[in-house]
C-alpha cells in the first residue's frame, strides 16, 4: 500500500521505516529540511537500536523516501498517518497545534479518498475534531479519520513495532477498517483489536496511565520498604509472579521520564476533569513520581554530608537505557540542583551526553567524559541515573580505586547491594533496606 506519514520524530520515523520494511511504499514528510536531508542520506536523527540498517536498506529498495512537501507525501497515498508531537500545554491538556497544522496543510491538497490515521497519542474525540476541521476547510472528497495507536518503547522501538503484543485499529466504517486490516496483513502473531475510533483513542491513554501507575505503585512500596526494612525487588517478584499482576513495570527507582508518560498522564487527568470525573489516582501517580528525585538527592546528601566542593560522577542522563532521549529525564531535575549545591560533576552517558551538553555546556564545574571509569576518577560518589546495561559489567575494583571515597547512590537499583559492599562501597539504592542494613552492619 502507499502511505504518507507526517512527522519523523521517534514514532513517525520508526513507523515509516518499519512499514517500508513490511513492503509498503512510504513517503514521510517533515517540515524540517535538515532532518529530511539527513534521513534521505540514510543518517539517523535519533539513536534507536536496529533502525539504522532498516533505514538504509529501505531507502536503497526505494520503498521509503523523505520530503518537506506535504503534497508529495499525500500524492496517491490512500492512508495518511499523523505522527507529529502532542506535547503538554501549561494547563496539562495536550497541545494539538501540530496535528491541526498538518490537517490545515493537507486539506487543500486532498483530491480523492484519504484515510487519515492518528498514530500519536491524542485525547479522546480528536478524530471528531480532525474530521470537522477538514469539512470546515472545504474538503469535499470523501475523507475519514481513524486511530491506530502506537505502543512502541524507545530503545526497543523496532522490535516493538515488528513484534507487538497487540494491534489496535479504531475505525468507524467498513472501508476504513478494511484498509487498516489490509495494512496489517503481515503475520504479527498477535491479536488485532478492531474497535471504534473513540475506543482506540481511549485505549492508548489508558495504557500509558496504567503503566505509569504500576511504576508509582512500586515506588511507594519502595518507600515503605525503607521504613520497615523490606526489599522492594523481592516484593516485586513476589507479586509479579501472579499472572494477574505480571512482572513488568515493577522496577522501583527514580521513576518514569520520557516524552510520553508525564504528558499523557496530565492530559488524561484533564480529559477526566472536563468530563466531570475526578481521577485523583493519576494525580497521585504523578506526585509520587516527582518526589523520587528528592528521595534520591536526600540519600546523596546524607552520604556525602556536605555537598559543596564534592565531586560526583553521574552514570547516565537519558530517561531510560538504549536511547539518547533526555526529555523529562530525572537527570534534568537533578543536575541543576547539584550544580546549585556547589558540586562538581563528571558526567557519562553512552548516548545522551551530547543532548545534555546543549543545555548544560561543559565548564569548570561540569565535565563530560567518555566512560564510567572516567566519571569515577576523583569522585566522592557515583550517582546512577539511567539503567544502561553496560554499567552492570563494570570492573568495580577499578571503579573503587579511581574514586576518592567509595560511595554509590543508585537511582535505578541496578546493582546487588551485597556485591557492592564486598567491593568496599557504601551503597545506597531505593527501597531495598539499605538504611536498615547500614544500621545493622554499622
Ligand atoms: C512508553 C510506553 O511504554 C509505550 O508503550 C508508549 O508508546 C510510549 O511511552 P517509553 O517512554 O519509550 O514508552 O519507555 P518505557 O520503557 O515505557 O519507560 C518509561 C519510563 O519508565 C523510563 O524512564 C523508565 O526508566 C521508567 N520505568 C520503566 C521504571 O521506572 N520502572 C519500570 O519498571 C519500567
Amino acid at each position: 500500500m502507499r502511505l504518507g506519514i507526517f512527522g519523523t520524530g521517534y514514532v513517525g520515523l520508526v513507523t515509516s521505516v518499519c512499514f517500508a520494511e513490511l513492503g509498503h511504499s512510504v513517503v514521510a514528510m517533515d517540515k524540517d529540511s535538515d532532518v529530511v536531508t539527513r534521513l534521505s542520506d540514510g543518517a539517523l536523527t535519533i539513536y534507536e537500536p536496529g533502525l539504522q540498517e532498516l533505514l538504509r536498506s529501505n531507502l536503497r529498495a526505494e520503498r521509503l523516501s523523505f520530503t518537506t512537501d506535504a503534497g508529495e507525501a499525500l500524492d496517491s497515498a490512500e492512508v495518511v498517518f499523523l505522527c507529529v508531537g502532542t506535547p503538554s500545554r501549561s494547563d496539562g491538556r495536550a497541545d494539538l497545534s501540530q496535528v491541526e497544522q498538518v490537517v490545515r496543510g493537507i486539506a487543500p491538497l486532498v483530491d480523492g479518498y484519504k484515510l487519515i490515521v492518528e498514530k500519536s497519542t491524542v485525547p479522546v474525540n480528536t478524530a471528531y475534531c480532525i474530521d470537522r476541521a477538514i469539512r470546515q476547510l472545504g474538503v469535499e472528497a470523501e475523507c475519514e479519520v481513524a486511530s491506530n495507536p502506537e505502543f512502541l518503547r524507545e530503545g526497543s522501538a523496532v522490535h516493538d513495532f515488528l513484534h507487538p503484543d497487540r494491534i489496535v485499529i479504531g475505525a468507524d466504517s467498513e472501508r476504513a477498517r478494511g484498509l487498516l486490516l489490509e495494512l496489517y496483513q503481515h503475520d504479527f502473531g498477535c491479536p488485532i483489536l478492531v474497535t471504534s475510533v473513540k475506543m482506540a483513542e481511549l485505549i492508548k491513554h489508558t495504557a500509558n496511565a496504567f503503566l505509569a501507575t504500576k511504576i508509582s505503585f512500586i515506588n511507594m512500596v519502595a518507600d515503605l520498604c525503607e521504613k520497615v526494612g523490606g526489599d522492594v525487588d523481592t516484593i516485586a517478584r513476589g507479586i509479579g509472579l501472579d499472572h494477574r499482576i505480571g512482572t513488568h513495570f515493577l522496577r522501583a527507582g527514580l521513576g518514569f521520564g520520557g516524552s510520553c508518560f508525564g504528558k499523557d498522564l496530565k492530559a488524561f487527568v484533564r480529559i477526566a476533569d472536563e468530563a466531570g470525573v475526578d481521577f485523583a489516582l493519576l494525580r497521585e501517580v504523578e506526585k509520587i513520581n516527582t518526589s523520587r528525585v528528592d528521595a534520591l538527592l536526600k540519600k546523596l546528601d546524607q552520604a556525602l554530608w556536605v555537598l559543596r566542593d564534592k565531586t560526583v560522577g553521574v552514570l547516565g542522563v537519558a530517561f531510560k537505557d538504549n536511547t539518547d532521549d533526555i526529555r523529562e529525564a530525572p537527570s534534568l531535575r537533578i543536575i541543576p540542583r547539584l550544580l546549585e549545591s556547589g558540586v562538581t560533576l563528571r558526567i557519562y552517558d553512552p548516548q545522551a551526553a551530547g543532548k545534555l551538553a546543549t543545555l548544560y555546556p561543559a565548564d569548570e564545574q561540569l565535565t563530560y567524559v567518555e566512560s564510567a571509569y572516567e566519571a569515577s576518577r576523583g569522585a566522592h560518589a557515583l550517582l546512577v541515573l539511567t539503567e544502561w546495561e553496560e554499567f552492570q559489567s563494570l570492573d568495580f575494583a577499578c571503579v573503587r580505586s579511581l574514586m576518592r571515597t567509595p560511595v554509590i547512590v543508585d537511582g535505578r537499583n541496578l546493582f546487588e547491594a551485597g556485591r557492592m559492599r564486598k567491593h568496599g562501597f557504601e551503597y545506597y539504592s531505593l527501597g531495598r533496606g539499605d538504611a536498615i542494613l547500614e544500621r545493622a552492619t554499622g
